[in-house]
């Protein structure tokens, strides 16, 4: 499908979505978030890992569009919100790897965004924060609560409070973003990250996914009750019985993600 303001490109099993609204640092207007919605719920079956990152040289995205926000009405921005919110959960919701790449701004919604991905890469030209308190309203996409389960209640009340604008190493040391690269190294990286995870069982990877979000909101005796289940539904599968053999004849395994 044709979008106006995202890019999905796709090499292989790889698809890379690009924010692509420069003129406005990629900041998340409406149309975006509809955009993104869009290809979120549609993208092809092959696809088994997706980054996602800031067309342009400048951001990966810049927030919600303060613009389009500014003359929101209370109910509009209930909905405003609300769309941004099914965005950063159908994401995160995803059966496959998602890996953000901030490759420059990632501030108020850009943060959530990343945020809302399994993990996150940054370039060395990368600022991140929660800036919205300057703006008079808080974080509306997901930041007060996925930051915080990231980064722990302090450290997300900092940054919060303060709206300060960290740069990737301190994003790094404060456990937001996992590996800082050099700017142009950054998809790279992200590629290679995808194809050592394209390797292993599809069904697998979901599992394993599926399984540390169920737990993260439970207590550790019914977390690793999920574990347990999700551990013995998996025998049977052709990737289980292809894995394991495939280790026996001392072979690389052939998964076919069933
Ligand atoms: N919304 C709308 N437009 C934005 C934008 C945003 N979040 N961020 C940047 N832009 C636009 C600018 O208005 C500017 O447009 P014009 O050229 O038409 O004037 C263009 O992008 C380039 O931006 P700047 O000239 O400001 O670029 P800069 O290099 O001087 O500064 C920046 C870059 C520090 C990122 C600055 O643009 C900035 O502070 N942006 C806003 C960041 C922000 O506050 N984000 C949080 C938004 S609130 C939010 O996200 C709520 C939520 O949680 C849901």
């Amino acid at each position: 499908m044709a979008y106006e303001n995202i890019r999905l490109e796709q090499e292989g099993a790889i698809a890379t979505l690009f924010i692509d609204r420069p003129k406005a640092l990629n900041a998340l207007n409406t149309k975006t978030l509809q955009e993104l919605e869009s290809a979120l719920k549609s993208l092809p079956a092959d696809v088994r890992v997706l980054i996602v990152t800031g067309g342009g040289e400048k951001a990966f995205v810049a927030g919600a569009d303060i613009a389009e926000m500014a003359a929101l009405t209370d109910a509009q921005a209930q909905e405003f919100g609300a769309l941004g919110h099914r965005v950063m959960a159908a994401l995160e919701a995803l059966p496959i790897p998602t890996i953000a790449a901030v490759n420059g701004f990632a501030l108020g919604g850009g943060s959530e965004l990343a945020l809302a991905c399994d993990f996150i890469y940054a370039s060395e030209k990368a600022k991140l924060g929660l800036p919205e308190v300057g703006l008079g309203v808080i974080p509306g996409f997901g930041g007060t609560q996925r930051l915080t389960r990231v980064v722990g209640r302090a450290r997300a009340k900092e940054l919060i409070f303060t709206g300060d604008r960290i740069d990737a190493a301190k994003a790094k040391e404060i456990g937001m973003v996992l590996e800082v690269l050099p700017a142009d190294g950054l998809l790279a990286h992200c590629r290679a990250v995808a194809e050592k995870i394209l390797k292993n069982s599809p069904l697998a990877i979901s599992k394993a996914k599926q399984v540390i979000e169920a737990g993260a909101d439970q207590d550790l005796r019914a977390a690793n009750d999920i574990e347990r289940q999700a551990f013995g539904d998996l025998f049977g599968s052709e990737d289980q019985r292809e894995g394991m053999k495939a280790f026996l004849e001392k072979r690389p395994a052939t998964f076919t993600g069933k």
